[in-house]
């Protein structure tokens, strides 16, 4: 407030200066330098300011130069090589006071003349100064006459009066009015000077008391008529006169544009004028300043505040650079002069307003301010509870809160938590790039990792299933599917938050060479065997049944301890009980996919059987699925298989690891599993509970060869022959089934009534 104040203040009091400056502040400044450097300023008593000077390197012009005589004591000073005397230069107002000489006429008893009428005065480029002097005749019996040239060269100007007396008593003190004494004025731009005396002839009449006649220029200031000086002048050679002076012949416009001759050399804070009288043009300081506006920084800041003759204020007088205000105290107003107002008690009505509206201002500021952000903070939680609404939030939400165990292994996370698990989604953090999507790491607070799906868009009329499917998949506890950690519905796209699987997929181990010799075919079979339990468990363990869609080895994700954890569902479609298959479109990999669901786009179960076939085959040959270095038809590995199957010549394909370590027929009858998994059409392919149990009672064989026979075999001879799924009885209670044994439960799930 303060501030404002003196601001508020400061304004007032430049007003008032600027009104008043102009007359106060004539004094000439003490101390500051008038003459050029390493000049005398000075002749004598007589001040000598640049641009005068009395040597070539101290003066302007040699139209300034001053002759300062020391012959005479004290010295005098000379305008240049005439006799004319100066007795005084003023900067101010560009004048100079020199003498100027008497003319005189006197005249004997028997009446001859004495006349003199002095040396002419003649000035190159000064000019007479036309108010302050006045030409004078002092006679009886007298006229006088002053002519000369003027400035402009073709100007020519002749002037004159008369004075006249019969007794020294008609004479009056002070009156130049032709008693004894007559004044003229003379024009403007007089160059040169020249003074003539005449007298009328009567002489004899007032030779008893005025004897000489006398004619001169004169300051009219310094000039008062006495009756005495009838005869007292003549012990008196000269009078002051005043001489206008200035800088060349040019205006102020012409002269600035050569800056090296420019006069007013303190630029910024002089001005040029135009001289009332003579051409040519003057410097003067701005005002506020004071000093030689023809010296280099010759013009300075007056501190008024140190002036005594402008001791005006009040309580505190404060200099500013260019002039001073008057401050009152704090909650004092006024001007604060000494002349004005001065300081009174409280706030000004014009500063209280100022405060009020400036205070108002900035509340109204905050206010909006504050507005606004509530504004976009109540957006920003509209949109993202509209996203929630929109992703399935209030169905999720509802279906947890259907049964409480689920909020065990689910979580709804919200958006903030996601952004600092995964740094704010950057790039980073990024372990996974496809056409699903983007799969970032994320660090949970409890130090859990986490692999965050954020998928392209959802398709809106599929949000329910996606709900479903991510109510499924968290429910499904199967230790060889990739669990839903949660999932984030407040975004735009739903996030979701699986456990992180470290060791890769599948598809590296196969396919990179320096892994493929660590898969032994042991371990291949275990996967195999791993993966079959859970999409038998997806086909047939939950109340609706799920099928993946998209079953290859790169979606086959594989831990430290080389077990499988199905992952990506998210091109998996939930059956509903009541159809058996679901026109879909055609979704899957290229390799991989079901040649019969390509034709009829008839989803089925099936449709991942003949995938998981590919896969089987893929982990006995270690060959691509896809190779255009391949003949045509074998250019699909489930092709190649078939014909060499047909040929009988699988053990020309087999993968190094198989080939060395596989038990011959234990690798015959995968290959036989695989081969019906491959079968064109979907109703003769086994279903995967079938599969399942072959290459878990192969799995175990392996182990323990004792097991080999029955069950076993007869699930073989089942294969071979293609018989009906219902050959074998898995019931409700596969509790003995190994993979199957947390199955049960799951199998009990409700939807809720389905969907
Ligand atoms: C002034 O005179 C002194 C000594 O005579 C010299 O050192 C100095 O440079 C001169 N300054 C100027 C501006 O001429
Ligand atoms: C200066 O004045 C003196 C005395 O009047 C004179 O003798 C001298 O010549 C003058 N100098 C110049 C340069 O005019
Ligand atoms: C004029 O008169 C005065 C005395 O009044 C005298 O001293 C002076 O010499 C006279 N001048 C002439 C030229 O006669
Ligand atoms: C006039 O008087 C003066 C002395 O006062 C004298 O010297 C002069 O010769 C006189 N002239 C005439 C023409 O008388
Ligand atoms: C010069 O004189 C003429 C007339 O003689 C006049 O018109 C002109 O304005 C004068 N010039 C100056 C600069 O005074
Ligand atoms: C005129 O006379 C008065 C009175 O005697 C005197 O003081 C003054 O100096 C005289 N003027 C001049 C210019 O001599
Ligand atoms: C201006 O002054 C210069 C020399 O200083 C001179 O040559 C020129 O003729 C003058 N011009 C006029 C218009 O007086
Ligand atoms: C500017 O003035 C300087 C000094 O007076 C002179 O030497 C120079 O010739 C002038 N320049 C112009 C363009 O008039």
């Amino acid at each position: 407030m303060g501030f404002l104040q003196i601001q508020f203040i400061n304004l007032l009091a430049i007003l008032v200066i600027i009104a008043s400056s102009k007359s106060s502040l004539s004094a000439t400044p003490p101390n500051f330098p008038i003459a050029k450097p390493n000049c005398t300023d000075h002749c004598g008593s007589i001040s000598i300011p640049y641009p005068f000077g009395t040597t070539e390197d101290c003066y302007y012009s040699p139209d300034f130069f001053v002759n300062c005589s020391e012959t005479f004591i004290p010295p005098k000073a000379f305008l240049g090589d005439s006799e004319i005397e100066i007795i005084e230069i003023s900067l101010d107002d560009g004048q100079l006071k020199v003498l100027q000489f008497i003319a005189r006429d006197c005249y004997n008893r028997n009446g001859t003349s004495a006349s003199y009428n002095g040396p002419w005065i003649k000035f190159s480029t000064f000019t007479v100064n036309n108010n302050a002097n006045k030409f004078t005749i002092i006679g009886c019996d007298t006229f006088g006459s002053i002519e000369g040239q003027r400035l402009n060269g073709s100007g020519y100007y002749k002037t004159g009066c008369t004075a006249t007396c019969y007794e020294q008593n008609d004479l009056i003190e002070g009156s130049c009015t032709g008693l004894g004494c007559c004044q003229t004025s003379i024009p403007k731009e007089v160059q040169t000077v020249e003074l003539t005396l005449e007298s009328y002839g009567n002489f004899n009449e007032v030779w008893s008391f005025n004897n000489c006649s006398y004619g001169f220029l004169v300051e009219e200031s310094a000039f008062k008529f006495y009756p005495d000086n009838l005869t007292n002048l003549g012990n008196v050679k000269e009078l002051p006169m005043v001489v206008d002076w200035a800088i060349g012949n040019v205006t102020c416009e012409e002269a600035r544009i050569n800056a090296s001759s420019y006069a007013c050399k303190s630029v910024i804070n002089s001005k040029c004028y135009k001289p009332d009288n003579g051409h040519g043009y003057r410097c003067s300081c701005s005002d506020g300043y004071q000093g030689n506006p023809y010296l280099l920084h010759g013009c300075q800041d007056v501190d008024e505040c140190q002036d005594p003759l402008l001791n005006i204020c009040e309580k505190h007088c404060v200099n500013t650079v260019g002039g001073f205000y008057c401050a009152c105290p704090k909650r004092y107003h006024g001007d604060g002069r000494k002349d004005g107002k001065g300081c009174i008690r409280g706030e000004s009505v014009a500063f209280k307003l100022a405060a009020g509206i400036s205070l108002g201002v900035i509340v109204l500021l905050l206010i909006a301010c504050w507005l606004h952000l509530e504004l976009k903070r109540r957006r920003q939680i509209k949109m993202k509870e509209m996203f929630f609404l929109q992703n399935g939030g209030m169905l999720l939400q509802e279906k947890i809160s259907k049964r409480e165990r689920s909020s065990d292994t689910t979580k709804i996370f919200s958006e903030s938590e996601l952004q600092i698990a995964t740094n704010n989604f950057h790039n980073n953090m990024i372990i996974g790039k496809g056409g699903f999507g983007i799969v970032y790491k994320g660090f949970l607070p409890n130090n859990r990792i986490v692999a965050i799906k954020k998928s392209k868009e959802v398709d809106p009329d599929q949000i329910e299933q996606f709900i479903n499917e991510v109510i499924i998949l968290s429910q499904i506890n199967h230790r060889n599917v990739v669990k839903l950690r949660g999932c984030c519905l407040e975004t735009q796209v739903p996030l979701l938050v699986y456990e992180f699987i470290n060791n890769g997929t599948l598809f590296e181990h196969i396919h990179n060479k320096a892994k493929a010799r660590f898969l032994s075919w042991e371990t291949r079979l275990k996967i195999a065997a791993e993966t079959a339990n859970v999409l038998a468990y997806l086909h047939s363990a939950a109340s609706t049944p799920i099928i993946h869609r998209d079953v290859k080895s790169a979606n086959i994700l594989l831990d430290h301890t080389l077990t499988a954890k199905v992952s990506d569902f998210g091109a998996s479609r939930l059956v509903p009980l009541d159809q058996t298959q679901l026109s879909t479109l055609v979704h899957g990999t290229l390799g991989y996919l079901d040649p019969e669901y390509m034709l009829t786009n008839q989803l089925t179960e099936k449709s991942d059987v003949y995938s998981f076939g590919v896969v089987l085959v893929e982990l006995l040959t270690g060959k691509k699925v896809l190779n255009f270095d391949r003949p045509e038809k074998e250019r699909g590995l489930a092709n190649l298989f078939l014909s060499v199957m047909k040929e009988d010549l699988l053990f020309e394909i087999l993968e190094e690891n198989v080939m060395r370590e596989g038990n011959k027929k234990q690798v015959m009858r995968v290959a036989m599993v695989a081969k019906s998994c491959l079968h064109m059409k979907g109703d003769e392919r086994p279903c995967m509970k079938e599969v399942a149990m072959e290459l878990e009672g192969l799995m175990l064989g392996e182990k323990h060869p004792w097991v080999q026979t029955g069950h076993n075999e007869e699930a073989k001879e089942f294969l071979l022959e293609g018989g009906s799924s219902g050959a074998i009885n898995f019931g409700e209670d596969n509790s003995t089934s190994i993979g199957f044994d947390s199955a049960k439960e799951h199998v009990m799930l409700s939807m809720g009534g389905g969907r």
